[in-house]
């Protein structure tokens, strides 16, 4: 069954690239989260949120993987069309997966091509610092709006030794700040900062012209965004300490199961209600299983 988008949506103009950039020149901060299908992105674009980020961490809190390396460009860029179709108006972001865009920027670009053309996205997001500024550069070139996460990257975890925040020496901060302008200039279009301290972000949002998305990077951001199982508490495990929980899904969803299980071992459903009734009087002319007499 479909879930049709709420009848009573009011009609939102359709968030772009000069509608954050006008967010960052007016201080009106950027409200972006994750979704992964249809029904969440009706519920998005209906509650107002300005971006949906449609995540390679589907891998983790969708598919059950423990990192993100194992989800692949078909899945992701099927997750996509059913986002766009439940949220037209936000600025959709297609998080490009591990060994999409790392190997050639010619296969990045054509792999990117395949969110912008096939699922409607407004721009790509690819992990990386200053080493990835000519792909970046390429991608821009080939009309593809990219947004540059830096920080912490999970795509990069056996690298880094563990999820864990970047930034937290003056050194590492410094190189960070430089990894941003670098990838300015090479013509991304936004930036993603996941779990970096607030000083270092501040520097960073206030010397770029880009929307700057925290992830766990502090006030500063122009926005920010949580995976949505975490805001929701559907994810299970430990939560990185930025997540705030604004719903308690796994337990409610718990108990609506738990309830249904209980409603089919004690008969309570299907009732009355829930039966599809014969015409008047058509019973009467039901025949026992084996009936030899034809109709
Ligand atoms: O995949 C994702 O959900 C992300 C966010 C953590 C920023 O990249």
């Amino acid at each position: 069954m479909r879930i049709a988008a709420d009848e009573s949506m009011s009609q939102r103009d359709k968030t772009t690239l000069s509608t954050l950039m006008g967010r960052k020149r007016s201080g009106k901060k950027i409200a972006v989260l994750t979704a992964y299908d249809y029904p969440n992105a009706c519920i998005q674009e209906e509650a107002g949120v300005d971006c949906i980020l449609v995540g390679d961490s589907a891998a983790q809190v969708v598919l059950g993987h423990d990192s993100t390396l194992p989800i692949t460009l078909d899945f992701l860029v099927t997750l996509a069309t059913a986002v766009r179709r439940g949220a037209p108006s936000v600025y959709l972001i297609g998080d490009m997966p591990y060994l999409s865009y790392q190997v050639t920027a010619p296969e990045a670009i054509r792999n990117a091509g395949r969110f912008m053309a096939e699922a409607g996205c407004d721009c790509v997001k690819v992990e990386g610092d200053r080493r990835l500024a000519e792909t970046v550069s390429a991608m821009t070139a080939a009309t593809i709006p990219v947004m540059a996460h830096l920080g912490l990257r999970p795509q990069a975890v056996h690298q880094t030794g563990g999820y864990r925040a970047q930034g937290r020496t003056a050194e590492s901060a410094n190189r960070l700040i430089e990894d941003a302008r670098i990838l300015e200039e090479a013509g991304a279009c936004a930036l993603l900062l996941e779990a970096v301290p607030p000083e270092p972000a501040r520097i960073i949002a206030e010397a770029t012209r880009l929307p700057v998305i925290g992830c766990g990077a502090g006030p500063h951001c122009d926005g920010h965004v949580v995976v949505l199982h975490d805001m929701l508490g559907l994810s299970t495990g430990p939560m990185p300490r930025f997540v705030k929980r604004y719903g308690d899904l796994r337990t409610a969803t718990a108990d609506a199961v738990r309830a249904w299980v209980l409603d089919i071992a004690s008969g309570a459903y299907p009732g009355a209600e829930h039966v599809y009734p014969m015409g008047e009087g058509e019973s009467a002319g039901l025949r026992a299983l084996g009936n030899s007499e034809s109709a």
